[in-house]
């Protein structure tokens, strides 16, 4: 067999079939040279007429994971995709898809425009294109429907979603799916095409439902809170149902390219590539994790539990401690509960189940903690508390073991001096509900060693997480932007606006929900008695917005009181505005002097996002982030920061610098005396 290899493609024959392998590694991602490659390839099929056809396959462990993401913010140069498949379809034999691994976006595209697509049962296939802020742009709007039919493709197309090898074959996606030598497969298939051509663009698309399709339409502009990529892929989809297939094609093209150099799309790639970045250690650590089989979680709470889930779901075994044997049943409960809930919902098998509660050991004893490899304290919020179970952990936790926090504001480097091994002692934030947020604080102290670090870092990425990296700073990165964002809200109620009013403008700018109803759903009782523990260190100069206080005092609890900042009348979900909040207000406004002017919905956005944007600045510049894009990641996937805006520091890099500066200081202006803005040469750190 020889072999001959231009760039990114190797090319090979194996039983008078073409083999063309994509060798891009580690994703085989589809660039210029790969494209340029098949292109060749296929060129040189046409020229050897004893070739029956070919089999494009991906070197290594997958197929076109997706094409290069870098290229998109930048001129496309020629061969684009859309001319590989169209030769592909033009060429006089057959070629066959070989999918393993991962066939993603345009990957998946290439294969749809093939003849026949086989496929190795572990295999997902799937166009991930809106989620990155674009629509397929060869071919995937088209040749999808055609064979999938259109409420399934707007399905698939609009949520990004992947589906396994299976899914697809029953969808039509995919021919054939294999067990055991794919490419042996790939080329029998080529064999049994004996010439002919099988070119999805001929097919028809089925009749459906309207009803069907209206209501897949529906629910994928729900999901994709109609944004326009989401609007775009849709009508783009109607279009294989309606018009020529090179008129839609080329329809679909024009979205794409234009979709593609707007600010959601460069916001997207922009986390894209900011998530892979922030589970990377700092580079003047360099640390090999040490293996994790066991996890002791200490405290079954909430958020306990929550980590507990999240660590058996990851397949490893965990040690559930209580304090008694009351608290350790209730948590335990909470934890099986979950499980036979996925399983009444059918979304785990009862198998899956058992053996997830299979590894879980509840413990009241502290000795058995001598078997863990990590431990995971989630007591209360309490440094003495912390103190005394982490001076336990220590006795107990055998040598060599990470003993984690998931403390949301208390000291690090303190909880870890009640221990005689700080240097195995870091943060490990993960936030409610745990087993669902993907996010992860991994909280770096004074004296936290390398392979400690290594080892969190490790274990957030094997518990699916995005793990970042945060300094020892009171409230990590998130919980402190948050806060200034917070405050920024509270200073505009005295400055004329209403709760609502900052809650709508901030939904409508994509952001989950408002400060003020965040508020209320998680009990403002925690932020008043972390005021009053604060209040004896206040600096009086400070600005400082009491409405919270009264409320409180008030017995406005939030919703688990039916009352905070809105009223909750039983029974009902909608929530509504009272006088008395407003009175509060306005009694604020005038103690403090301040002329009550309405705010518009921009400018709260703006004073928000501007608050956000100080702290961020402040956080780096003093090293409690490493990167800006690890603030965007915190605040993305913790806060509901909407996605397509990037984050608050690639906000701020899109806005006009002159106009920023102006802003920062007007705003900091009307924080009190207190208030500091971030200089300069801070801000350009923030905005590298
Ligand atoms: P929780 O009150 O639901 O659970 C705490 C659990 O710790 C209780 O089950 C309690 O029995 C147990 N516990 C107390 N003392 C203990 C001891 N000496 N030994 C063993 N177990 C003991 O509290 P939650 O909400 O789960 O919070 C736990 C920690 O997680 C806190 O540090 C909190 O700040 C942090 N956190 C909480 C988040 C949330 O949204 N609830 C988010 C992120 C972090």
């Amino acid at each position: 067999m020889n072999e001959e290899i231009s760039g990114k493609v190797a090319t090979s024959v194996v039983r008078d079939v073409l083999i063309i392998e994509i060798r891009n590694p580690p994703i085989n991602a589809g660039s210029l040279a790969v494209r340029q490659g098949i292109l060749d390839a296929l060129a040189h099929l046409n020229a050897t007429p004893q070739l029956l056809g070919a089999v494009i396959i991906g070197g290594g462990r997958t197929f076109i994971a997706g094409s290069d993401l870098r290229e998109f913010g930048k001129p496309l140069e020629d061969p684009q995709l859309p001319a590989v498949i169209l030769a592909i379809e033009a060429s006089s034999r057959p070629v066959v898809a070989a999918l393993h691994g991962a066939a993603l976006g345009g990957g998946f595209e290439l294969a749809l425009g093939c003849d026949a697509r086989v496929a190795d049962r572990q295999a997902v296939v799937g166009l991930p294109e809106v989620t990155l802020g674009m629509i397929p742009g060869a071919g995937g709007t088209q040749r999808l429907p055609r064979r999938a039919g259109l409420a399934k493709s707007i399905t698939l197309i609009c949520t990004g979603q992947r589906i396994s090898a299976v899914e697809a074959e029953a969808l039509r996606l995919v021919d054939q799916v294999v067990d055991g030598n794919l490419l042996e497969s790939a080329v029998e298939c080529v064999h049994r095409l004996a010439g002919r051509k099988v070119r999805i663009r001929d097919e028809q698309v089925r009749v459906e439902s309207a009803q069907e399709i209206a209501d897949a339409e529906r629910q994928a502009l729900h999901k994709g809170k109609r944004r326009p990529s989401v609007v775009a892929a849709i009508e783009s989809i109607h279009l294989a149902a309606t018009h020529p297939i090179d008129e839609a094609l080329a329809h679909e093209r024009a979205v794409f390219q234009r979709f593609r150099m707007e600010n959601d799309a460069f916001a997207l790639r922009h986390l894209f590539f900011a998530e892979r970045e922030s589970s990377k250690l700092p580079a003047d650590v360099s640390a090999t994790a040490r293996p994790v089989r066991t996890v002791a979680v200490v405290g079954a709470g909430t958020m306990g539990t929550g980590i507990a889930i999240c660590a058996l779901d990851a397949k490893l075994k965990v040690l559930l401690f209580e304090r008694d044997a009351t608290a350790l049943q209730a948590g335990t409960q909470r934890v099986t509960g979950h499980y036979q809930g996925r399983v009444e919902a059918g979304k785990m098998d009862a198998a899956a189940a058992a053996s997830a509660e299979g590894r879980l050991t509840p413990t009241t004893d502290w000795a058995s903690l001598v078997d863990a490899d990590v431990v995971i304290e989630a007591v209360f919020e309490d440094m003495d508390i912390k103190c005394e179970v982490f001076r336990q952990i220590d006795r107990y936790a055998r040598p060599g073991a990470v003993l984690a926090t998931n403390t949301s504001y208390l000291d690090v480097d303190a909880i870890a001096s009640a221990t005689t091994r700080p240097g195995d002692v870091l943060g490990l934030h993960f936030f409610s509900p745990a087993n669902v947020m993907k996010l992860l604080e991994v909280v770096r102290g004074a004296r936290t060693g390398p392979e400690a670090l290594a080892t969190g870092m490790a274990l957030g990425l094997k518990l699916r997480k995005v793990p970042v990296l945060a300094g020892n700073a009171f409230g990590f990165i998130g919980n402190r932007i948050y806060n200034a964002y917070r405050r920024q809200c509270e200073f505009m109620l005295e400055d004329g606006t209403w709760p609502e009013d900052v809650d709508h403008a901030l939904v409508s700018m994509g952001f989950a929900m408002g400060p003020f109803a965040v508020a209320d759903l998680s009990g403002l009782d925690i932020a008043w008695r972390m005021r009053k523990s604060q209040a004896a260190t206040r600096d009086p100069r400070e600005r400082y917005v009491d409405i919270l206080d009264q409320l409180c005092e008030q017995g406005r609890l939030g919703r688990k009181s039916g009352a905070g900042y809105y009223t909750y009348a039983e029974g009902r979900q909608a929530k509504t505005t009272d006088a008395t909040v407003r009175e509060i207000i306005v009694r604020a406004s005038t103690q403090r002097g301040i002329t009550r002017q309405p705010l518009g919905a921009e400018t709260i956005q703006r004073r928000a996002l501007l608050a956000m944007v100080n702290e961020a600045a402040f956080l780096l510049a003093e090293g409690a982030a490493a990167r800006p894009g690890d603030i965007d990641v915190v605040m993305v996937q913790g806060y509901g920061f909407p996605r397509w805006e990037g984050g608050p520091a690639f906000w701020a890099r899109r806005q006009d610098r002159t106009r920023l500066d102006i802003d920062l200081d007007h705003l900091v202006a009307g924080n009190g005396l207190g208030a500091i803005r971030a200089d300069r040469a801070m801000l350009d750190q923030l905005l590298a």
